[in-house]
């Protein structure tokens, strides 16, 4: 086929277009990925075109057919569209339908626009997309339940400013992390509740003057209905945005996550062990077990949040309704897509495939001097105000630093040097299985509440098994 046959547009056209514009304006290298919802999409119109009368019965079966087998091969052999002229995947699948189906292949366009064709497409592939992406979140957090479960007994410090603060257990530290990723998963299902909304429809910007239910056609391709303003409707990529944005937070929790077990994993705390398999060796140094694949988590979430920033300036400032920067939006939403689904996979395998080192965990938390707190609220107890309790511990701290004890290794005498009221139960508070079991608030460290977060946890794990990919198969095969 010639370049000439390969468009959709020419005839107000006296010139060919450049071979370097050409190659500078196509966008099919990216949005072949569109292909399964440009179909989608179609084979919908098509039904909408028959309500229409612009289709006959016997017309719309051929071209339903037509597409439904051009859906076949392309998932057969995806290449047939990369190496193809084409200006974008929509253009390649009508030119297919035109090249098998001669003038009715023509017809299949009327009363559309690829304005609003594109954002149906795209907004069907988020729709898909973020399925995928809720599916893995959950194993991840099925992952990380995994962990909790099994070190509800592994006490460690907790840090702030990367101090030993006060003692966990590595149960609560998993625990931290399922919540990070459930409220990942509520922002991504919220924005999936806002795009549920077909464009289709809208036309170029204004509608379209074929007598099309909308609603029905929207609900014929898996959304609940039709959005309400055309001008809007090919203008808007809030979607895009919005899964950008959870995109970018949950690489925040991503990074986090990678740079917590780099450090937990380092030879100065070596409270875990990552698993050869997701680790590497160094050319010159032959001691070292590098975490790569952690260092890379954390190295590429700086991408996505790159990607956001990209979206935000492109649309920033665009004139309605559409205008061709916006062909820019997919390869930013795709390389966000891939790295975040990649990361949390790799995540998935990091967590299932390494050890917790129960005894460094312990011995750390005990040298960290994590129950001072407990010490000052020992002298809170026998009524000695806590800004004073503060001063007194500090000093007692510093005598056991210069000791190189731990607190629980001072003897009494030692306390009682520091206030009069210590007496020897002070040895019950400062062990760290009671300093754990004191913070028995709603959602604190405590054996109990631990317990009770893990059968939450479990619960919710539970409730949303298998039912991810299920309904997007749903959505996706339900015809009316
Ligand atoms: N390929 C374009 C995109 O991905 C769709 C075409 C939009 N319409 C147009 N008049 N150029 O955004």
């Amino acid at each position: 086929m010639n370049y000439q046959d390969s468009k959709l547009w020419g005839g107000r056209f006296n010139k060919e277009p450049d071979v370097f514009f050409r190659k500078f304006n196509t966008s099919l290298r990216v949005d072949h990925r569109l292909v399964i919802q440009d179909i989608i999409s179609s084979i919908a119109w098509s039904k909408s075109l028959l309500e229409c009368e612009v289709l006959t019965v016997e017309e719309q079966g051929r071209i339903e057919l037509e597409l439904n087998n051009l859906l076949q091969e392309v998932s057969r052999n995806i290449e047939m569209i990369q190496n193809s002229l084409h200006e974008d995947i929509h253009s390649w699948v009508e030119s297919k339908l035109i090249e098998r189906l001669g003038d009715l292949g023509k017809k299949l366009h009327t009363g559309r626009s690829r304005n609003d064709q594109v954002t149906t497409d795209l907004k069907l592939w988020c729709k898909y997309a973020i399925q995928i992406l809720l599916n893995h979140l959950h194993h991840l957090e099925r992952a990380f339940f995994i962990q909790a479960d099994l070190t509800t007994d592994v006490i460690m410090p907790g840090y702030t400013h990367l101090q030993r603060a006060q003692p966990i257990t590595f149960s609560y530290w998993c625990l931290a992390y399922i919540e990070m990723f459930r409220r990942d998963e509520s922002r991504l299902q919220n924005a999936l509740q806002r795009l549920d909304f077909s464009p289709l429809g809208s036309g170029a910007l204004s509608g379209t003057s074929w007598c099309i239910d909308r609603d029905k056609l929207a609900v014929r391709m898996g959304f609940s209905s039709a959005t309400r303003n055309g001008l809007d409707s090919v203008s808007d990529r809030d979607y895009v945005l919005e899964i950008l944005s959870a995109a970018s937070i949950s690489m925040i929790h991503l990074s986090r996550f990678a740079e917590d077990l780099i450090f937990f994993n380092s030879g100065e705390s070596n409270f875990i062990e990552l698993s050869d398999t997701i680790t590497s060796g160094s050319s010159l140094m032959p001691q070292k077990k590098n975490p790569d694949a952690l260092e890379l988590i954390r190295g590429r979430s700086g991408k996505v949040h790159g990607l956001l920033t990209s979206m935000l300036i492109l649309l920033k400032g665009l004139p309605l309704s559409y205008n061709k920067d916006m062909q820019e939006d997919k390869e930013i939403l795709f390389n966000a897509f891939d790295i975040w689904r990649d990361c949390l996979n790799m995540s998935i395998i990091v967590l299932n495939s390494m050890k917790v080192k129960k005894n460094t965990c312990l011995y750390a938390a005990k040298m960290g001097y994590s129950n001072a707190t407990e010490l000052a609220d020992y002298l809170v107890n026998k009524g000695v105000p806590f800004r004073e309790s503060h001063y007194i511990v500090g000093k007692i701290v510093l005598e056991a630093i210069s000791r190189k004890f731990s607190l629980e290794q001072l003897e009494l005498s030692v306390f009682k040097k520091y206030h009069v009221c210590f007496e020897k139960d002070v040895y019950d508070v400062l062990d760290l299985n009671s300093c754990i079991n004191s913070r028995n608030v709603k959602g604190g460290v405590s054996f109990q509440e631990v317990k009770k977060s893990l059968d939450e946890v479990k619960n919710y794990l539970d409730e949303r098994k298998n039912i991810y990919l299920s309904k997007y198969m749903n959505d996706i095969t339900s015809s009316e």
